[in-house]
């Protein structure tokens, strides 16, 4: 059940304007270890810079946005008032990697003006850990309707910092290897943007609240600048967002962290989003789910129709049956729906949303599968094709309710950077599309994993039933080539920061029997940590049953819950290794994971999250000594300890290792 906590209220200090000196106003974090300066220059251009205790976050950099037509917005400004206030709550989500979440900050809020009487305010909420700020403009008689060509706004660095980052439009929208080098050294990037200060700090360049405006980018401007580069609307349009007042923008994030563990555990870019609109959501219910998928990427199946078919009723039950048998709560089924006989991809071919192929039993198969206690998960692949599947919305969506799918997996498959329809995938028309798919979704009280998804820029605290998205490599990219052991290193770091990711783990037959030349970069005890590194709500088990049934390690995979108390990154270097512990919820039991990436490598840590006093039993899936990602993926051992608070553990990972840690309080 979903309930706000409301700790310490709300407090209002609106104070008159508290400039230092002309043009500029300062405001710091609560616990004063960020401080943070907005000024106007000498060209009435707004500007901002920031330090985090004695060191530089933020160089002066540039704010403002260029409109079409003459009125930009860049400068020229006055600045009329200011206002501040401080504001502490904690919240609870109703499902998540931490149940509880102190909001606590400070805000100051600009208000600017210019001829003719042009209104912008730049609003900055200032915490502890990090800084979020953006650009409201109120209801006015010269600025109601207007194109913006530009956003100036910059993060000018201190130095040449290392970053590690993805390209942006580079066609394959956010499915790259992550590569690492100095900011110096990337053109466009895509963002949340994970740096490694040369003075020691960690920060992450993000968004929040991204919902009827185009995705932000970071451009390499030279000279240690990071600016934002807005994705256009398509590929003949140059505008950026069109916007009716009162309007506000998409808050602008940096994340800041002593360790880069503390960007894992940093929940601003959720506290910067709206509290939850869909009022009760007892209906979103995180777990688990296996499905006909990967069959198909290992040659084991076709989502077209023909003699491999995998969406049939036979095929489907039996994975109906295992999910019952072993405790997990939805079946995924792709290829059910007419549209995919053809080159569906971008946009090919017209996908039927309520249509299923005549070998696909749904009505049997909803009716089988709640006898037995599970739901069947949706698909929806849309090719892409935004506007074929907007036509079909309603139907599509009361189709999954009728038929008791309580989970949908959207997609959105094309050929590079634009749909169909020439409008890019990031931009503010996608962004639009994703919302009312959001807003679908909760009419038809269905949770979304989105695949090809916007970024996920924690929209799930206003809307709980967006749960998940891919947005990065997944394990698909094991079977059609591979994901290089750090990525998986990398990616709690960057791309998760963002929000969960359905990364779909648990690949057993890591060989990959039936792909010829190819097998998956891991180890299956690193398999089984992925349940607790890479947080999502809904987890899949991607492997084939037959894969799972007898193997004594698809015990964690069973007991492994996807909703947490809290989250503990208990050691880390980006890329290297990082070791994760997570309470489940409301109980005492908590599980760990940790991964290497192609290093063997020696992991220690003190059990010191447990409660003191108390004795508990860990059951330990690591790797054999002899196991190792190329030559024996599939080899581990099953150890039992007793642990306390004050007990500590070593353990080897091999090359491409990890182990899985299930901790049970004794009784
Ligand atoms: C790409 C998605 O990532 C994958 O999960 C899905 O199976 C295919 N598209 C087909 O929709």
């Amino acid at each position: 059940m979903y309930r706000i906590t409301l700790i310490i209220a709300f407090i209002l200090a609106m104070t008159a304007c508290s400039k230092k000196q002309d043009n500029q106003v300062n405001i710091s974090s609560p616990g004063e270890q960020i401080k943070l300066t907005f000024y106007l220059d000498e060209n009435g251009q707004p500007g901002y810079f920031a330090n985090y205790k004695e060191k530089m976050l933020i160089d002066s950099s540039a704010l403002g946005l260029v409109l079409n037509g003459e009125n930009s917005l860049d400068r020229g400004f006055h600045l009329t008032n200011s206002a501040t206030n401080s504001f502490d709550e904690t919240w609870e989500q109703p499902w998540g990697e931490e149940r509880f979440i102190r909001n606590h900050y400070n805000e100051l809020r600009v208000s600017l003006t210019k001829d003719p009487d042009d209104k912008m305010d730049i609003v900055f909420r200032v915490y502890d850990n990090g800084i979020g700020f953006r650009y409201e403009f109120p209801a006015q008689e010269t600025l109601q309707k207007f194109e913006i060509m530009d956003e100036l706004t910059e993060f000018r660095m201190s130095d040449d910092h290392n970053a590690w980052w993805i390209p942006a439009y580079g066609g394959n929208r956010y499915e790259y290897n992550f590569t690492k080098t100095p900011i110096s050294e990337f053109d466009r990037v895509h963002t949340p943007l994970t740096i490694e200060a040369t003075n020691g700090l960690y920060l992450a360049i993000h968004e929040a609240a991204l919902t009827d405006y185009s995705s932000m980018v970071i451009k390499n401007a030279g000279d240690h600048v990071l600016k934002c580069d807005l994705v256009p609307w398509s590929t003949t349009n140059p505008v950026k967002s069109y916007v009716t007042t009162p309007f506000q923008t998409p808050w602008r994030t940096i994340q800041v962290g002593e360790t880069p563990g503390d960007l894992i555990t940093n929940y601003l870019i959720l506290n910067l989003n709206e509290p939850n609109k869909l009022g009760d959501v007892s209906w979103v219910k995180p777990g688990k789910y296996v499905g006909v998928w990967w069959q198909m990427f290992i040659n084991r199946g076709t989502w077209s129709q023909g003699p491999k078919h995998a969406a049939n009723t036979k095929n489907v039950k039996k994975y109906i049956d295992f999910a019952a048998k072993h405790g997990f709560s939805g079946v995924l089924v792709e290829g059910w729906n007419y549209g995919w006989d053809g080159n569906w991809m971008g946009g090919g071919t017209k996908f039927n949303f309520t249509k299923p192929y005549p070998d696909y039993d749904v009505e049997e198969l909803s009716r089988y599968a709640k006898e037995k206690g599970v739901y069947l998960i949706g698909h929806h692949e849309t090719g892409a094709d935004t506007e074929n599947y907007e036509e079909q919305l309603d139907s599509a969506f009361k189709f999954l309710h009728d038929h008791g799918m309580k989970v949908v997996k959207t997609g959105y498959v094309e050929n590079g950077d634009t749909l169909p329809n020439g409008c890019y995938h990031h931009g503010q028309y996608f962004a639009r599309h994703f919302q009312n798919v959001i807003d679908m979704g909760a009419k038809y009280k269905t949770m979304i994993i989105a695949h090809e998804p916007i970024k996920a820029t924690g929209k799930r605290r206003t809307y709980p039933n967006m749960v998940s998205r891919e947005g990065a490599r997944g394990q698909e990219y094991n079977a059609f080539g591979n994901n290089p052991p750090n990525h998986l290193t990398i990616i709690p770091f960057t791309r998760s920061l963002a929000g969960p990711f359905d990364y779909t783990p648990g690949v057993f037959d890591l060989k990959l029997k039936s792909v010829e030349n190819n097998q998956v970069w891991s180890t299956l005890t690193r398999e089984l940590a992925l349940y607790v590194v890479i947080y999502a709500p809904m987890e899949m088990a991607c492997d084939l049953p037959e894969n799972y049934e007898g193997n004594p390690a698809f015990k964690f995979i069973e007991d492994v819950p996807t909703d947490w108390e809290t989250t503990r990154v208990l050691n880390g270097e980006i890329g290297e290794y990082v070791t994760i512990a997570r309470q489940q919820r409301g109980t005492d039991n908590w599980f760990i994971g940790t991964i290497t990436n192609e290093k063997k490598r020696d992991i220690s840590f003190t059990f010191n999250f447990l409660t003191p006093g108390k004795t508990y039993k860990a059951t330990i899936y690591r790797n054999s000594d002899d196991a190792d990602y190329l030559e024996n993926p599939t080899g581990y051992k099953i150890e039992e300890m007793e642990v306390t608070s004050d007990s500590s553990i070593d353990l080897t990972l091999v090359r491409g290792g990890g182990a899985a840690i299930a901790v049970y309080p004794v009784e």
